[in-house]
């Protein structure tokens, strides 16, 4: 029988610092090193960038994600990570994504506006549920836009 699955939510503070296009660079390695770990742990999931916040959810068996999670906290690339659910799954949210991406790019910008999040966001307020929804909406329409 497959293991069971888990899904971890977290939000953290960017430490990424440097021009737009310094951090899209960062962030474009950071997914490249993330979804190969990933594909290889079968975690998957999806990561947000949006006005100097990070959240994420990441899918998987539990040991998996606690593990991936326990890496990605040391990283110095960013802060404060706050765990914000750790529960389990029926299935996969983000089954097609070893890591999806949304990124503040104008188009972006536009649908933050939609799902309500243009303004004040707060990902340790919002709560795991919202960031889970606003992630999984975002992901499955985005194209990868990078601009941070
Ligand atoms: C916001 C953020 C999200 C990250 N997400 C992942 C991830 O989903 N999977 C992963 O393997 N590494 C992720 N990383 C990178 C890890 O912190 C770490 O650099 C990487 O796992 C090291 O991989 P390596 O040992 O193969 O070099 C993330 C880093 C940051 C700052």
């Amino acid at each position: 029988m497959s293991q069971p699955l888990y899904q971890l939510v977290y939000c953290s503070r960017n430490r990424i610092a440097g021009s737009p296009n310094a951090v899209a660079a960062e962030v474009g390695s950071l997914l490249a090193v993330s979804r190969r770990n990933n594909a290889l742990a079968g975690v998957t999931g999806a990561l947000l960038l949006h006005k100097g916040w990070f959240a994420q959810v990441l899918e998987g068996p539990r040991e998996a994600v606690e593990a991936s999670f326990a890496a990605i906290r040391q990283d110095t690339r960013h802060g404060d990570a706050t765990l914000l659910a750790l529960e389990p799954i029926a299935q996969r949210s983000f089954g097609d994504w070893t890591m999806g991406f949304v990124g503040s790019s104008p188009e972006n910008a536009r649908r933050f506006a939609e799902v309500g999040i243009a303004a004040g966001f707060d990902p340790a307020r919002l709560g795991a549920k919202a960031l889970h929804a606003i992630l999984l909406d975002l992901t499955l329409t985005t194209d990868f836009a990078l601009a941070a």
